[in-house]
Parts: C-alpha cells; structure tokens; sequence
C-alpha cells in the first residue's frame, strides 16, 4: 500500500507525548488498574462489541459472579449465558466459556502470556490477544481496536481503504512497531482513549490531542475524511419468525434451542422462521408446530402481536399467534427443568432466571400487552 511509515523521532515522540496525556487525562474504569490475567480477558472481550458505559456497569457483576477462571470453567454454559444477557453477541460468552475449560484443563487456570499463544484460543483475535498479553503481562504488543485504527489512520493520512487486506496488514506491523517495550498496555489504552474522547470520528478536537504537532492528516486538512473505509454490504434480506403463545395453569411454554449456532442454548416461544416477506406459514404447518410444541389437542388461534427488530444488521418480523387448547386435554405441566430438556412450562421466575434472548423477552412483553387483563396475573 501507499503509506508512510513513523520516523524512530516521531515514534519517541508520540509514545512519550500520548503516555504523559494518558497519566493525566486517565479515564476511570472499574478494569483499570487490573492485572489479574483473567479479569483483564473478562473485561476486554465485553469492551470488543459493547459501549464502555454498559461494561462499567455489568464487568463488576460478571466477575464478582465468576471471580476466577476456575469458577467461570466450572459454571454450566447456561449460567454464563444467563448473566451475559443483554449484552448481546453471545459467541463471546461461548467462546470464552469453551477457552476457559480449555486453559483449566490443560494449564492449571493459567492464561498464556504471549498474543501468539493468545491467539489461537477460542474467542481470540489480534485485538483480544493483544490487549490481555500487553495489558496483564506487559507483553511489547499492539492491541488495535477501532480507536487505535482511527488515530493511526490520521497519523499517518493513509488515503486507502483500512479495512483493505494489504493495509490491514502494513497497519497491524506499524501498530507492532509503535507500541513502546516498556508501559504496551497503557499505551495501547492510551491509543484507545484517544480515540473515545479526542480523536473522535466525525467531530476531532484536534486542538486538545496532544500529538496534533505530529499528525499528517491535521495537517493536510484531511482528519474528518480518515479513515476510508471500502463501501458498506448491503444488509442481509429480512425474517419472520412466527412464535406461539401457549398459556397453561399460569405458565408459557418456551423451548430451548440448539446448542450450536445463533443463540445456542437460550430459550425462547416455540416457533418456525421463514426467509424473506412476511407470508403466513400455511395452516397445516402451524397445527403440526402447535402439535409438536404443545401436545395434542392444542391448535393455533390469532395473531396478537407484530414488533420488529433489528439483530446484526439483519431486520427481524416477529409474529405472535394465540393458541387454544381443546377442552379435557390435561394440563401436564411439569415444572422442573433438567440441564437436558428441551421444553417447559415457565412460570414468571423461571422466565426471569433462564436465559432468553433480549429479542425474546420484547416478544414476550408485547404479547402480554396484546392479551385481555384476565391473563395478567401471569406476571405479577
Ligand atoms: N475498549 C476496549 N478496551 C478498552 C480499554 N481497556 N479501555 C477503554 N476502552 C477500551
């Protein structure tokens, strides 16, 4: 690529001018200051997809949950699930689930302290492995989130696309490069709270960043335009998802899904998703997921609640069906749930315990909304 590269002046420059900023300007986090392996992992896998605001406030609650990687191997999945609710892209929940019992087992609970051994656990990229072995271990490692990319891409005034597969490379080696031997992990923070707060994306406060004197975008008037990134992917065609609202004995019926895949192992109302335009499923499909769902005797009634949302990018239709149960069909609710089963009648604590998805407890209140007042002591 077409880029230039930091003199070994300007690299002493920007760290010692960036790490005096960043002893002064600090922000406050509940993870800085941290150096126990774990937590530092903990806190940087939350902070990769989620504002910091919301990690501040649910980071404490995790790790005082799961207070080393021995507890957080030994929970079952659903435990872990469960308390990641609401922060959503629920692989890392997995992923650093599955890396957990991986490090316990074999290396005592003891995470890696280099990236390259980092990288190649479950959950791991460049970022994460970057941020916990510099960060924890003081590895001489680049941890380059969004921020990072940004200030550099200014920097260095780089006119290509950074998302490019050949840029992405020379800006990871310069990254490698730029980041001191001693203080990496403060440096690499620094370089993130650069970014959050003076290098911002659309509005840089270029006369308070304290490497303004050495940035090749300030001066060629190019700051507000880096970086360039190549053009958006048009965003996946929509879904619906058809669920029922099954009522019994002051319970719904949830079902768990599968282990692998999108929202493995939560729970949610029994249903069917199709592709594309919002056609109703015909009704001989429906009485057989009402069947298979529900047991015999249960057929589908109306639909009382629409709600969209959008998950990913991707735009989902969610459309509730009542149900009705012929009447001297049984009740067999059967309230316990074993770690194996697939379905239950869920009173309102189990609803609160079990891990859904957000989605799933939006779909939930709003049928609630749409169904008579004789139905609300389910929830009181
Ligand atoms: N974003 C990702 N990691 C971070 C960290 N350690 N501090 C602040 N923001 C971050």
């Amino acid at each position: 690529p077409n880029m230039r590269g930091f003199s070994p002046g300007e690299r002493r420059y920007v760290r010692a001018k960036l790490l005096r900023w960043y002893d002064k300007r600090n922000r406050f986090f509940p993870w800085r200051g941290e150096s126990d392996p774990y937590r530092v992992w903990v806190s940087e896998v939350m902070l990769q997809q989620t504002r910091t605001d919301t990690v501040a406030e649910r980071y404490p609650r995790f790790v005082s949950r799961f207070p080393t990687l021995k507890s957080l191997a030994d929970a079952p999945l659903e435990a872990v699930l469960s308390e990641w609710e609401g922060l959503g892209y629920y692989n890392r929940a997995r992923n650093l689930h599955r890396a957990a019992r991986i490090i316990a087992e074999s290396r005592q609970g003891n995470l890696p302290a280099d990236k390259k051994s980092l990288n190649v656990l479950p959950g791991f990229g460049p970022y994460i492995a970057g941020a916990v072995s510099s960060i924890a271990f003081g590895e001489r490692a680049a941890a380059m989130d969004g921020n990072f990319v940004r200030v550099l891409s200014r920097l260095l005034d780089i006119s290509e696309p950074v998302d490019m597969p050949a840029v992405k490379v020379a800006l990871e080696s310069e990254a490698e490069t730029l980041v001191p031997p001693s203080r990496p992990g403060d440096f690499n923070q620094a370089m993130m709270d650069l970014g959050a707060t003076i290098c911002l994306p659309r509005n840089p406060r270029c006369q308070a960043c304290p490497l303004s004197r050495h940035c090749s975008a300030l001066a060629g008037g190019t700051a507000m335009t880096r970086p360039i990134k190549t053009k958006k992917k048009a965003p996946p065609p929509g879904v619906t998802v058809f669920q029922l609202w099954a009522e019994s004995q002051n319970s719904i019926r949830l079902v768990r899904r599968e282990e692998k895949g999108l929202f493995g192992g939560m729970w949610e109302l029994p249903g069917l998703m199709m592709d594309g335009r919002p056609l109703q499923p015909d009704n001989k499909t429906l009485a057989h997921l009402c069947q298979s769902a529900l047991g015999p005797g249960w057929r589908p009634g109306k639909v009382i609640a629409r709600l969209t949302r959008t998950l990913t990018h991707r735009k989902i239709l969610f459309v509730v069906l009542s149900t009705v149960k012929k009447k001297g069909i049984p009740n067999n609710n059967k309230k316990k749930t074993s770690p194996n089963e697939k379905s239950i009648w869920a009173g309102a604590a189990d609803i609160e315990a079990l891990p859904l998805p957000t989605a799933q407890r939006a779909v939930i209140q709003a049928a609630r909304d749409a169904l008579p007042g004789d139905q609300e002591n389910l929830f009181d």
